[in-house]
């Protein structure tokens, strides 16, 4: 993963950097640093821990070191060596006039240490990024030439990576390349940014180029020079970005996880207002680029993704063989790409990804679309690199998510499902029209719902004091909501640390039975419906093993409470449509349990919100 940001040109340079990795926080914090150039020299910092630590570094100095003229910036998210001020990014050559930052993995860095280390340079820290900096500059001694060097070099690094070289002999200048992993470029009144995403530069510009694999740019103030990898020439294709600055702010609530809870009622109504006109009226989604004889043709949907959208995808395989009868698999990406999978001219794959920029996940549909398949992506970021190549492009609109924890973005993955289906539903025409438009219906008042259960979090805060301390949870479902269970466990591991595991709940007894005491809370999704009765059976036994059982349901019944240690009580709903609801409650009891244990929320150890490398 990792953050990484460059500025040439006469602004506050330090300023720039900092401010811009503020913004790419989300992409790792476990250490951070910058270098630029002062005195005629380049001089670096690097802090280990949030980035807090690196402006406490830099303060006494800020001033001297902000009239430099270009300067580039990292912050980090450990993948070789641990995260200490020695692994924090930039790296530099042995004499440190070379210096670099670095966002991805280099696969052959061993080799490349070797060979280096055979050459005289000396290594300093365990990272495999510091083999670039030394290749580089070796191949600088050679060429006398920066973008030369980065062009000999790269031709020898396997692996991904976004780089920014500086050298303290190329003055105000900024080389940069990419392979596999995002870089922009932005471009001012004689100066140019770089950065790993937007946020870090839509406050200083909207013009921008979005280097593509393999290209390498060269920049300085007043130019940008842009070149394949071979060094020809190419004319850079600059963009306006379709983006306000923005400036993130937690409106009240203690943790932007908390505020982005808050949001799903209107980030579910904004996704409808689109493409629900009326419930009696077809859904529109002029986004889907299949012609509707394509679409009746599909035998197969496969679905890649990892994390919470993975669990988004489950749901959505559930509704479309529901309502289409097409078979679909989910498959997480990191699976996915390392086997043999069949796929044709008639299988839609579909890639869902909050960030747009997981590693695995691209690569999952780069090979399906090798395959000749249609690729649908599902994002919150249409401006990713998934959406730059998907031939379909789904937007959910949920807005920036800023907790490492996603919430919102998981409502809004699960509606953009629901819309698909009964798109794909209406155009085949076999579903009756009365279902679906009782499902149309049921989504409109969603919104609704959640706020009802948002204006009642107190008893699920109640629950978190409960049971807060215990050191397992699990979480049982069946049906539609067993993504649900995943989900919820998913996001108290994230935040709380705690062991948390779901299992549907008919596997209960095939083993993880054998864990049950009066220690350990289960937790029953609970939800009217098909598999409703079979659930209050598996809670029995549960019950039966002393285990502490917490209900969430939309279940009047009274009997319950002989059951139930604590229940969370939802408003009714379809099962159909009931993830979208049951999700909330989940939500909110991770946060208040890692609320009350202490816990960082919003920016959860170990944890980036981009996973960029696979
Ligand atoms: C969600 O809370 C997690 N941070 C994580 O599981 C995430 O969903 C996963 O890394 C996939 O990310 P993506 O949706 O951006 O592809």
């Amino acid at each position: 993963m990792c953050g990484i940001v460059g500025y040439v040109g006469e602004k506050p340079v330090v300023d720039i950097l900092l401010e811009g990795l503020s913004k790419l926080e989300y992409r790792g914090y476990d250490s951070s640093g910058i270098a630029v150039n002062c005195d005629d020299k380049i001089e670096t910092y690097k802090a280990k821990g949030k980035l807090q630590n690196l402006r406490n570094l830099i303060e006494p100095i800020h001033g001297k070191l902000n009239k430099s003229s270009y300067g580039i910036g990292h912050i980090r998210w450990a993948t070789h060596g641990s995260p200490n001020e020695i692994n924090a990014h930039p790296h530099s050559c042995n004499c440190g006039k070379l210096v670099i930052v670095h966002n991805g993995i280099i696969e052959n860095f061993k080799q490349l240490k070797e060979m280096l280390t055979n050459c005289g340079c000396e290594f300093r820290s365990q990272t495999d990024t510091e083999t670039v900096a030394h290749l580089i500059a070796h191949k600088f001694g050679e060429y006398n030439d920066l973008k030369k060097a980065v062009s000999e070099a790269t031709k020898q690094i396997e692996g991904t990576y976004a780089l920014c070289v500086i050298h303290q002999d190329v003055k105000d200048t900024i080389v940069v390349t990419k392979r596999n992993a995002p870089l922009i470029i932005g471009i001012g009144e004689n100066e140019h940014y770089v950065a790993s995403d937007v946020p870090a530069i839509i406050q200083y510009t909207k013009k921008a180029v979005y280097l593509e694999d393999n290209q390498i740019a060269v920049l300085t103030p007043s130019t940008m020079e842009l070149f394949d990898k071979n060094l020809n020439k190419l004319e850079p294709k600059v963009e306006i970005l379709p983006w306000e600055s923005m400036s993130l702010s937690k409106m009240g609530f203690k943790h932007f996880m908390l505020k982005e809870i808050h949001e799903q009622p209107d980030v579910v109504r904004n996704i409808l207002t689109d493409k629900l006109t009326g419930c009696d009226e077809p859904i529109q989604l002029n986004e889907v680029k299949l012609t509707k004889d394509e679409l009746k043709k599909l035998n197969r949907i496969q679905v890649v993704a990892c994390g919470t959208s993975l669990h988004a995808a489950m749901v959505g395989k559930y509704i479309i063989e529901s309502l289409c009868s097409i078979p679909v698999d989910v498959e997480p990406s990191s699976e996915y790409i390392y086997r043999k999978t069949v796929t044709d001219e008639n299988t839609l794959v579909i890639g869902v990804s909050q960030s747009g920029e997981t590693a695995d996940t691209i690569t999952a549909i780069r090979q399906s679309k090798a395959r000749n398949s249609h690729i649908l992506v599902i994002t919150n970021r249409p401006d990713s690199t998934m959406a730059r190549d998907a031939d379909s492009l789904l937007p959910v609109n949920a807005g920036i998510e800023v907790s490492v924890a996603a919430t919102k973005s998981y409502v809004a993955q699960l509606v953009s499902f629901y819309l698909l289906a009964i798109y794909i539903a209406e155009i085949q025409g076999k579903m009756d029209k009365d279902t679906l438009t009782n499902i149309k219906n049921e989504l409109v008042i969603l919104p609704q719902k959640i706020e009802m259960i948002l204006a009642h979090k107190e008893n699920i805060q109640a629950c978190a004091r409960m049971y807060s301390n215990s050191r397992n949870f699990i979480y049982i479902a069946r049906g539609i909501n067993y993504a649900t269970a995943l989900e919820g466990a998913l996001k108290l591991k994230e935040i709380s640390y705690i062991n948390a595991t779901g299992y549907p709940a008919g596997e209960l007894k095939h083993g993880p039975i054998a864990m049950l005491d009066e220690t350990l809370p289960v937790l029953s999704i609970l939800m009217s419906g098909m598999v409703y009765d079979k659930i209050l059976s598996n809670s029995e036994e549960a019950k039966a093993r002393n285990a502490k059982m917490i209900a969430l349901t939309d279940s009047d019944d009274e009997n319950l409470k002989e059951l139930f240690d604590f229940i969370i009580k939802v408003p009714k709903v379809q099962e159909l449509v009931s993830p979208i609801l049951s999700i909330v409650p989940l939500q909110l009891l991770a946060y208040y349990i890692a609320e009350f244990l202490g816990k960082d929320v919003d920016q959860p150890r170990n944890l980036a919100k981009s996973v960029t490398v696979e």
